[in-house]
């Protein structure tokens, strides 16, 4: 029987898990069996006795569960411990930030797995079950409007009272993908005056449709900057001076920033500098959800909440899906669960084809190398 093994993840501050009770229950029906490192979802609030419960083998270290097993998953890239453990020829699959973690991607492919970035997996309509950029995404974004909330010092909505009147907070949302929508969403029932800006054009119809205002420059790099895959292309320095210009007067009076913007291989775009955030009043608050691709705000530093002179708080909180792992994690394992019916044959042996589309998108190592041509440089 194919074995696929679930262990803690050790990187630190990762408190989310790559299976479920829910889904291991499911891959067992599906004809896997599972291994459960002990402690694996603690911290995501899923105890080992759950998991147990629905029928996976405890083990009680990782290169217990790792050394058998014919598939490893994992939310964040497996350690040096892990791979020297897996068997030559077991599939990996994780969040393994490929473009930036060139040394695990190495070390997966000495190995002679073959792994499985799950950034990669196209965004096709069959995959959309298996797209874990847009589920945990979705998270980052209502997670971050809810951090941005707590660290500012007035209220988001309204409010009429004896003692006077509060007035609705103004957030304006940068970059508007999965993340972004589920911040305006966040904000909008929350109470507060929202703004959003992208460069995709497809985006201000998505931003109205939310009883937000759309706010961008629109010309023809603007009416050109959507990939044929869905993302953002790298906009001229042009247009980034002309849509500084237009965020800048904006931006002086927003009370909550909330920047998501990403462009798939690349630095973060830097889309609010520190003139701009020294325009702001005291009190405002600024989410950067690109902070672990370099920030989208100048000065933002990852793991820290920086206040400036003018009392303007830069939150740089890596891993949001993290700090709402229950759910962040039920979501991931349901990703992975959907991915391994691809792994199958149809009498239920591990016989993954290499040829479909999506493992073909998602494989980066196999047969002791690179194999995926985004990475091979
Ligand atoms: P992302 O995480 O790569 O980037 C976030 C946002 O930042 C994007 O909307 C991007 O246009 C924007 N951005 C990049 N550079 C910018 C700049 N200089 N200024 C302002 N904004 C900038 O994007 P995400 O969330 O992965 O979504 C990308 C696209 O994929 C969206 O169109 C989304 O709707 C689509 N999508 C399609 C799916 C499917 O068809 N299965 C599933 C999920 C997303």
């Amino acid at each position: 029987m194919t074995m696929i093994a679930v262990t803690k993840e050790r990187r630190s501050g990762e408190t989310r898990v790559a299976a479920t009770p829910e889904t291991v229950k499911k891959l067992i029906a599906a004809g896997f069996s599972v291994t459960v490192e002990a402690g694996a979802g603690i911290a995501a609030a899923y105890p080992d006795t759950d998991y147990a419960a629905a029928g996976a083998i405890l083990a009680k270290t990782a290169k217990a569960a790792v050394e058998k097993a014919d598939i490893l998953y994992k939310v964040r890239a497996p350690d040096d411990a892990e791979i020297a453990a897996l068997k030559s020829g077991a599939i990996v699959a994780a969040l393994l930030n490929p473009h930036q973690d060139k040394a695990v991607i190495a070390a997966l492919a000495a190995r002679g797995v073959s792994a499985f970035a799950m950034e990669f997996i196209p965004r096709i309509t069959r995959a959309q079950v298996m797209d874990a950029l847009s589920s945990q995404a979705n998270l980052a974004g209502y997670r971050a409007v809810i951090e941005g909330a707590e660290a500012y010092g007035r209220a988001l909505p309204m409010m009429m009272t004896a003692a006077g009147t509060i007035a609705a907070a103004k957030v304006f949302v940068m970059g508007v993908g999965v993340a972004g929508l589920q911040a305006i969403a966040t904000a909008r029932r929350l109470g507060a005056v929202v703004t959003a800006t992208d460069v995709r054009p497809a985006t201000k119809e998505q931003v109205e449709s939310l009883g937000a205002k759309f706010l961008a420059v629109e010309d023809e790099e603007f009416r050109n900057a959507q990939t044929a895959g869905g993302y953002a292309k790298e906009m001229s320095p042009e247009y980034q001076a002309k849509q500084a210009e237009l965020v800048s007067s904006h931006i002086a009076k927003q009370d909550i920033v909330i920047t998501t913007a990403l462009i798939p291989g690349r630095a973060a775009p830097r889309l609010v500098n520190a003139a701009q955030v020294a325009s702001m009043r005291a009190g405002s608050v600024l989410v950067d959800l690109a902070v672990e691709q370099g920030g989208n705000v100048e000065g933002v530093k990852p793991g820290e909440v920086l206040v400036t002179d003018n009392g303007v708080k830069i939150l740089g909180i890596p891993n949001l899906p993290g700090r709402i792992a229950t759910d962040a994690s039920a979501l991931y394992a349901r990703n992975l669960l959907a991915f391994s019916t691809l792994l199958l044959d149809k009498e239920g042996k591990l016989a993954p084809d290499y040829e479909d589309e999506i493992l073909k998108a998602a494989l980066v190592t196999q047969g002791g190398k690179v194999v995926h041509p985004a990475l091979s440089a």
